[in-house]
């Protein structure tokens, strides 16, 4: 409330105490190589340089992320670069930036690092056909995934050759199955996929990778019922499980994580104030909040739920949430909120700090949000002010007459 007094709504708050202990609680637990924090979920530059300061490397998805990185203080050679096309300019971008390393996604992308003169780590996407996560939009390595070169096909052993060949500083074999998952099983089936592929094609070439990664994709309960191992149990029983893999020439080879959501998201929360409260002629309350699919876009796109609390007196009734957007903007439904919510009420809604800030937009000319970081002490900072009117138009050039 009084977050929402000094910094007006809606307003992200991220809690930099609860961030930097789920970091802190995956590089303690996980004990098979590096975990990198998935930028993607959230790259403002304060939470980027926690991540790096609890010893996450950081993991980036274009060279917008790259740069945010960089401006937060993270080196270059801690920075994996991904993505399924990556432009000339990016990779030239990221060579600048000395990223250490980059996670190749087709065989056309190995010719042209090849031909750019990639020198740092080259990492293969691999597709190992692993259904898994919690829904279409993001599930990444089906057997109809764009992502990463097909065991199946031939592609992946046709992209070691040629990494062989073109003397390029192959490290490993990467996959990511997905995100939303609620126990390891997933992720292990695709580890033993990349673990028999690479005896395979050891055997076939005499290459033995350096390091596995194993990608993100851990989930978190938004909602009573979504139930996923806490950090610590998902690293204790997938290292459990992966370890007896790692036989023969795979001995010693590391094994990589890149969580986002499950770092991200329950450190932060959205405050929106209530601006209306009606009722529909079938009965429903709704509940119109100052903000909508602008600054959270996942219910639209993905129908995910969220948890809302009001501190507002009387027994929980039923209300929809909306937004204010020109669409029907349904934020959250079915939630059970107090008979006394009023309008000019504060809602928090819970488990907000992935995938919100960063998938914000300006539709309807809406101003995005300001990010806040709680410290420890309670204290609030500022680390990304409201957007203003003039950073709306900041990029429309002078009308012609
Ligand atoms: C390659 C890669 N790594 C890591 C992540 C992070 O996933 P999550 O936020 O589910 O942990 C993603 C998410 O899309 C990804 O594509």
């Amino acid at each position: 409330l009084r977050l929402a007094e000094e910094f007006g709504t809606p307003l992200y708050v991220l809690s930099e105490p609860e961030f930097r202990r789920r970091c802190a609680e995956y590089a303690r637990s996980w004990a098979l190589g590096g975990v990198s924090y998935a930028a993607k979920a959230n790259s403002s530059l304060a939470v980027l340089a926690w991540a790096a300061d609890e010893g996450l490397g950081v993991d980036v998805a274009s060279v917008g992320e790259l740069e945010a990185a960089h401006r937060a203080g993270v080196p270059g050679s801690r920075c994996r670069l991904h993505g399924n096309f990556k432009t000339t300019d990016e990779v030239a971008a990221a060579a600048g930036l000395g990223v250490g390393e980059i996670v190749a996604d087709s065989l056309g992308e190995i010719e042209a690092l090849a031909k750019a003169g990639w020198q740092s780590r080259v990492v293969l996407r691999l597709a190992p056909d692993v259904e898994a996560g919690g829904g279409s939009k993001i599930s990444t390595a089906g057997t109809d995934t764009k992502f990463g070169m097909s065991i199946a096909t031939g592609d992946a052993a046709q992209a070691v050759r040629r990494c062989l060949e073109l003397g390029l500083r192959l490290h490993g074999y990467h996959c990511h199955v997905g995100s939303m998952l609620m126990d390891e099983g997933p992720v292990l089936a695709a580890a033993r996929v990349l673990a028999s592929f690479a005896a395979e094609a050891g055997s076939a070439t005499g290459y033995w990778p350096e390091s596995l990664n194993l990608g993100g994709g851990l989930g978190v309960s938004y909602v009573p019922g979504q139930e996923p191992l806490a950090p610590a149990d998902y690293c204790a029983k997938l290292s459990a499980a992966v370890r007896p893999l790692l036989t023969g020439r795979l001995e010693g080879t590391s094994v990589e994580l890149e969580p986002g959501r499950s770092v991200a998201a329950p450190s932060g929360v959205t405050l929106y104030r209530v601006g209306v409260i009606k009722r529909s002629s079938a009965g429903v309350r709704h509940v119109i909040v100052d903000g909508g699919m602008s600054d959270n876009p996942r219910p639209a796109l993905y129908g995910a739920q969220y948890s809302v609390v009001s501190d507002a007196a009387g027994p929980p009734e039923p209300a929809t949430v909306s937004g204010r957007h020109c669409e029907t903007d349904l934020l959250f439904p079915g939630t059970m909120l107090p008979s006394g919510l009023r309008e000019g009420d504060v809602l928090q809604v819970l488990c907000t700090g992935a995938y919100n800030a960063g998938m914000a937009s300006n539709y309807n000319r809406f101003l995005r949000p300001a990010s806040v970081a709680l410290r420890g002490d309670g204290s609030a900072r500022l680390v990304e002010r409201r957007e203003t009117l003039d950073d709306l138009f900041r990029r429309e050039e002078a009308l012609a007459r």
